[in-house]
């Protein structure tokens, strides 16, 4: 058996498509475009990239976004002063302090220092407890995106058992959320559990969330189950293929010989991240403005 792979990118595309036009809709009844303010500080390769996409994205779907780039060496008060600004400014819709922060600088009380009406990472803890008790929130949009792909699979989730492996409070913690909402059975996993492998095997819906290239094996999935891949690994240009290659959590070559489905890596839970910030922007405006 080959699992059908999972298309995020076409997904997330015929998202933006109709969050552009909800875009257009907006700027005539409000007389301005929704607007996105990206914070980045220092000069992580990896988050200017991801930073760039997100500006694109944002323009993209005839959002306002701005950059607001510091040196490595700013203070926290100093960030914490901009952020004051943007959450008074009206024009701003939607705040995103881009992940990892210089080690001087402490991430939660900056993201704490954000509007939680702003919050389209839905970092804040205020956000994070709204989405424990099941009120209406912002939601971290990594594991937002992954549940769109989902539903949009399997449509009803209800009493399937979602193996979460990873517990972090950007992707881990928030996807059990959502899956229980959506009334699966929901395990937790990390890299204490007890057997692994034989855990992951019960799952009809398995997200790996762990950041350890190819972690997950052909052997721990159940036949017929559906498979996200959070991970996005860049191997060392001496491990494989020479050139640095992208790969997932998951070993998808063996994983695709037991699933049903499976998302990619690229071209999975990657794009659909972007198009869920942009969803969140226009929530998130529609919100302040209504
Ligand atoms: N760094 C890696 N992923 C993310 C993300 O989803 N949001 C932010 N703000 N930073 C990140």
């Amino acid at each position: 058996m080959s699992a059908d792979k999972i298309d995020g990118k076409a997904a997330a595309a015929a998202l933006r498509e109709r969050i552009a036009s909800a875009v257009s809709h907006f700027k005539e009844q409000v007389g301005r475009a929704p607007g996105l303010h990206v914070v980045l500080v220092g000069d992580d390769p990896a988050s200017a990239v991801y930073v760039g996409s997100k500006e694109k994205a944002t323009e993209a779907a005839g959002m306002v976004g701005k950059v607001h780039r510091y040196p490595a060496g700013v203070t926290e008060a100093e960030i914490l002063h901009l952020i004051d600004r943007m959450n008074r400014d009206a024009t701003v819709d939607g705040i995103l302090v881009q992940l990892p922060l210089p080690d001087h600088i402490d991430s939660a009380h900056v993201l704490d220092r954000i509007d939680p009406a702003k919050d389209v990472d839905g970092f804040h803890v205020i956000n994070a407890g709204k989405l424990a008790v099941g009120e209406s929130a912002l939601v971290p949009c990594t594991p937002y995106g992954c549940i769109h792909l989902l539903k949009e699979r399997l449509g009803d989730l209800s009493g399937k058992h979602a193996v979460v492996i990873g517990r972090s409070n950007i992707v881990g913690k928030p996807m059990a959320q959502l899956l229980l909402q959506e009334n699966a059975t929901v395990t937790i996993a990390h890299s204490r559990t007890a057997d692994l492998p034989a855990l992951a095997r019960q799952a009809d819906i398995l997200v790996a969330a762990v950041g350890r290239p190819e972690m997950i094996k052909g052997d721990w999935v159940k036949p017929g189950a559906t498979v996200i891949d959070v991970g996005i690994n860049r191997l060392r240009p001496s491990e494989e293929g020479g050139r640095g290659k992208l790969v997932g959590d998951v070993a998808y070559d063996e994983a695709a010989e037991h699933a049903a489905a499976i998302t990619p890596v690229p071209g999975g839970v990657g794009p659909m991240t972007i198009a869920m910030l942009l969803a969140n922007t226009l929530r998130a405006a529609n919100a302040r403005e209504g």
